[in-house]
């Protein structure tokens, strides 16, 4: 996959696999890439910086507080922030289970660490360690909070180990780990050019001025979309209902409440997107009638009277422009696969996220998802669990795709 020049920041923490960075190196390098490497100070005892400088042609960083030579300066700007700023990916590899903790914990005690918390660009973790160490509970639960959080971790492989136990721990092929990373720079402009509608978050439909009907639906999913395709160079523009999150940074939003606001705010903004991807949970039914006052309970029970909400995703159906791509969601609980094709075709769909939402890790306010990619030929794809922002790339990657059959 050839890209353009990128920086990548090389990050190699202490274990037996150090040596193994240095063909990654050179793998990269090879793709036309700068690499800067970075290394922990007990990634130094196992092999030594000159090792690196010699192979990237350049300073290997070591220490937080070491004084950046004045040649190499590209700015008066301190170096971990103009790293951070500066790169395209960082690679972490190998990383040791203590790396993968300060990771996960947000501690950032060393320049490797520092630099994954400043730096907005992909990060990809290659960890290598003792299988027991791999295996423990503690280890599983950071592996899966920065998943959650859209890290690209390479599983490593299973084989004798530096310790002499058998199991997994090896340091993933090296070429798998410059094929993930190249991958990642691939992404990276892949939407330029493109505006992304988004719908996110739940509608809420009141019932008097204190209540309403909504759904448990958080906005993470909508939300991750915009950040991916924000990331892979696209404009980006949301419409969110009341999402329990912040919506991400560099992303537009209008923000709405009810089912009608949300079909204004999208229709609105229709005509200057080229691919609209209907991610909110809308909610289905609005009270016919809102009380002006506090339905009071003495009343005893009560009888409310609903209607359907507008069909914000009709309303598109009839209006769009066949250069605009067309995503919607089908949030189901029975004959997944059924459903997702007759919404496809009666919404005249590009693409439909199918997901089940009575699995667990998929649906409403969890950061994953369980989904089935379903197509307008009929085809699916159906993907295993995986974070959110990872399911969006997934999306995305098919959006790409689906452009280039278009022109
Ligand atoms: N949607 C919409 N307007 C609505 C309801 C849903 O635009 N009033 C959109 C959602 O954003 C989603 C898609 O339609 O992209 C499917 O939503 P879903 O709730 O799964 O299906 P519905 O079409 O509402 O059908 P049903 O509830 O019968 O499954």
């Amino acid at each position: 996959m050839a890209t353009s020049p990128k920086r990548i920041a090389l990050g190699v923490t202490g274990g037996i696999a150090a040596y193994k960075a240095a063909e990654l190196l050179r793998l990269l390098q090879d793709q036309g890439h700068e690499v800067q490497v970075i290394m922990t100070e007990s990634a130094q005892r196992f092999i030594a910086p000159l090792t690196f400088a010699a192979l990237s042609g350049r300073r290997v960083i070591t220490d937080m507080f070491e004084d950046q030579p004045e040649c190499e300066r590209e700015d008066d700007s301190i170096e971990h922030i103009s790293v951070a700023q500066r790169i395209d990916a960082l690679v972490i590899a190998p990383a040791t289970a203590n790396t993968l903790a300060k990771l996960a914990h947000g501690i950032a005690d060393d320049f490797l660490t520092v630099l994954a918390l400043a730096t907005r660009a992909p990060l990809i973790v290659a960890p290598a360690m003792n299988v027991n160490m791999w295996e423990h509970a503690a280890t599983r639960a950071n592996v899966a909070t920065l998943k959650a959080r859209g890290v690209r971790i390479i599983q490593p492989d299973t084989g004798i180990l530096a310790c002499g136990m058998t199991g997994a721990g090896r340091l993933a092929d090296v070429g798998v780990i410059a094929d993930a990373v190249l991958a990642e720079l691939a992404r990276q402009q892949d939407l330029r050019g493109e505006i992304f509608l988004i719908t996110a978050g739940p509608t809420r439909e009141p019932v008097d001025p204190v209540r309403y009907l909504g759904n448990r639906s958080s906005g993470k999913m909508g939300f991750a979309l915009a950040e991916a395709a924000h990331r892979r160079g696209a404009r980006v523009l949301t419409v969110s209902g009341p999402a329990a999150i912040e919506p991400p940074s560099g992303v537009e939003t209008v923000r709405v409440e009810t089912t009608d606001q949300m079909a204004e705010a999208v229709l609105d903004r229709l005509s200057e997107a080229t691919a609209i991807v209907m991610a909110a949970a809308v909610a289905d039914y609005q009270a016919v009638e809102v009380a002006r006052s506090k339905i009071k309970k003495e009343q005893g029970a009560l009888t409310l009277m609903l209607e359907p909400t507008r069909d914000i995703l009709g309303e598109i159906t009839v209006r769009h422009q066949p250069n605009q791509l067309l995503v919607g969601f089908a949030a189901e609980t029975d004959d997944l696969l059924e459903n997702a094709r007759a919404k496809l075709r009666s919404k005249r769909l590009d693409l439909v996220v199918a997901n089940n939402v009575t699995q667990e890790g998929a649906g409403f306010d969890v950061d994953t998802n369980i989904a089935t990619l379903v197509f307008a030929d009929g085809d699916y794809k159906a993907l295993p669990r995986m974070s959110k922002l990872e399911l969006a790339h997934c999306v995305l990657d098919e959006l790409v795709k689906l452009r280039l059959n278009r022109t």
